[in-house]
């Protein structure tokens, strides 16, 4: 994708949204943030913003604000970052989850077919999907196996871009992320464990691992998920692509890497483990090294050391 184009990402004030913000910003594009604020926050864009970002405040459920928001912007690309990422929620009210991730996301992909946007690049989950990993590092073939609503709404708008593509010719590409980290994280995300044991560290707290913390997940870093988004703008390809490390990292590694790079002591307490929690989970990254030519290049301690540094 050239720099100097126009980009709009929806969820741009959120975590990883405001990341991509930046680096748009940085290279040049004129970029336009659809955001609600529910979750993200205005401050994440602050440097964006005085750069000529734009956020224009609405809600992916409102069908016509989305329709005149793409028709002003005339985006020549479209990052679909706004959803609900709370899986307990989902659980709770999946009817409400699905209205924000499924039908959301319908609404985005139809802004997007009518202003004649010629790719958007959805936002989706390894993490979520798959459920336990069958196959390790699951490659996008794995079963789909979501554990919660979430999952399954986040799958369901995959398909919804497949489907878009199929109907209209829009081109899709769905970046299923491992567990995303770094900078302006919230621990509400799926790798909310770094974070809250980030916080827990620079307080001098003692961390509390489920069970005995050897479950294993792909942590991914945020610049190297940025770095994806921007790639897969950039290329032809459609589908799914799995967004990880290929590496799958416990609870255990994760305490005792912030204990290393820390060089402070940082002992867990162990709690019951949690039900219906997936054991294990890693991604084949194969098909995003081939076609997106993307790899994953910050390892956890790298990673995990500006994390830290981000929050003191
Ligand atoms: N954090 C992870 O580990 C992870 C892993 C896999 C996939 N994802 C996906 O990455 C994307 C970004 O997640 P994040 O971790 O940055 O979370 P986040 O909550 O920080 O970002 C989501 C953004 O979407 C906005 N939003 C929510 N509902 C909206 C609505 N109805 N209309 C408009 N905006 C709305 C929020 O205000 C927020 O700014 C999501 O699609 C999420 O499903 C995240």
């Amino acid at each position: 994708m050239p720099a100097f184009m126009r980009a709009l990402v929806t969820g741009g004030a959120g975590f990883i949204g405001s990341n991509l913000v930046d680096a748009l910003v940085e290279r040049g594009d004129e970029v336009t943030v659809v955001d609600d604020l529910s979750t993200g926050k205005r401050e994440n864009l602050d440097g964006a913003i005085s750069r000529g970002a734009k956020l224009v405040e609405a809600d992916i459920r409102d069908a016509d604000a989305l329709r005149s928001i793409f028709a002003d912007a005339k985006p020549g690309a479209v990052f679909h970052m706004a959803a609900q990422i709370d899986v307990r929620k989902s659980v709770a009210d999946p009817a409400w989850d699905s209205g924000i991730n499924v039908g959301g996301t319908i609404n985005v992909l139809a802004a997007a077919q009518e202003a004649g946007v010629p790719r958007v690049v959805n936002t989706s989950s390894g993490g979520a999907i798959y459920g336990e990993g069958q196959t390790l590092p699951a490659p996008e073939s794995h079963p789909v196996a979501p554990e919660a609503p979430y999952g399954l709404s986040k799958f369901c708008a995959e398909q919804y871009c497949e489907i878009f593509e199929r109907m209209h010719g829009l081109k899709t590409a769905s970046l299923r992320y491992g567990n995303v980290y770094g900078p302006r994280q919230d621990p509400l995300g799926e790798a909310g464990v770094i974070a809250i044991f980030c916080g827990k560290l620079l307080e001098g707290g003692t961390p509390t691992v489920f069970g005995d913390g050897m479950q294993t997940r792909d942590y991914v870093f945020v610049g190297d998920v940025v770095a994806a988004n921007l790639a897969a703008a950039g290329s032809q390809a459609t589908g799914p692509f799995n967004i990880g490390t290929g590496v799958g990292s416990s609870v255990i590694d994760i305490v005792d890497s912030l204990r290393r790079i820390s060089g402070q002591p940082f002992d867990p307490e162990h709690a019951p483990e949690r039900l219906g929690e997936v054991h294990h989970i890693s991604l084949d990254t194969s098909r995003a090294q081939e076609e997106l030519g993307w790899n994953a290049r910050v390892g956890l301690d790298e990673g995990l050391r500006v994390t830290l540094d981000s929050l003191r």
